[in-house]
């Protein structure tokens, strides 16, 4: 990151030391949130937030995981800001997500497939979901930032995770 770039900034526990980070550079940065909370630590580190329409575009978005497999596959939601995170990552010319070992796993899975979903139907779309093979899925007492109901999912090992998130956003 250098000064004047616009930069996505994630959510949850790892990431925050690069906000941290960020603030303590100096730079003159433009930055765009992925959540209340992260809006609350880079106003109280020195950054600058704008919208994410007013930016449109971003030179990176930094972010973190609750999953990495070997072909850099992620599982990511855990901390339920998710819809707001994939926005700011297709505004950003590079997605770069920082995790600990923690994290890598050989196939995604075990963590579970946390999901967002309007809070109109939740129980249609649990439906869908147990139809494309879910063993489990999990209502948080929790809404998102957005009002949005937040499920986990489990469908065990995931051995195409590329179909089936277009499977998940088909529905
Ligand atoms: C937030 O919704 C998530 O996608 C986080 O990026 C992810 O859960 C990683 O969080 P931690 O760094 O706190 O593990």
């Amino acid at each position: 990151v250098t000064d004047g770039m616009k930069v996505g900034l994630g959510t949850g526990s790892t990431v925050r030391y690069a906000i941290e980070a960020l603030g303590a550079t100096g730079f003159d940065l433009t930055c765009v949130a992925t959540s209340s909370s992260t809006e609350e630590l880079a106003g109280r580190v020195g950054l600058r937030l704008v919208a994410p329409d007013e930016a449109l575009h971003l030179d990176v978005t930094i972010d973190g995981a609750d999953e990495v497999d070997a072909d850099l596959n992620l599982t990511k939601g855990g901390g339920g800001a998710l819809t707001r995170e994939k926005v700011v990552a297709t505004m950003a010319e590079r997605f770069v997500v920082v995790a600990d070992r923690s994290k890598v796993v050989p196939r995604l899975g075990p963590f579970g497939t946390p999901i967002e979903v309007l809070p109109f139907a939740p129980g249609v779309v649990t439906g869908h979901l147990l139809g494309l093979g879910a063993a489990t899925v999990d209502r948080r007492d929790d809404l998102s930032d957005n009002g949005g109901v937040l499920l986990d999912v489990h469908f065990g090992e995931i051995t195409d995770p590329a179909g089936l998130a277009a499977d998940l956003s088909a529905i």
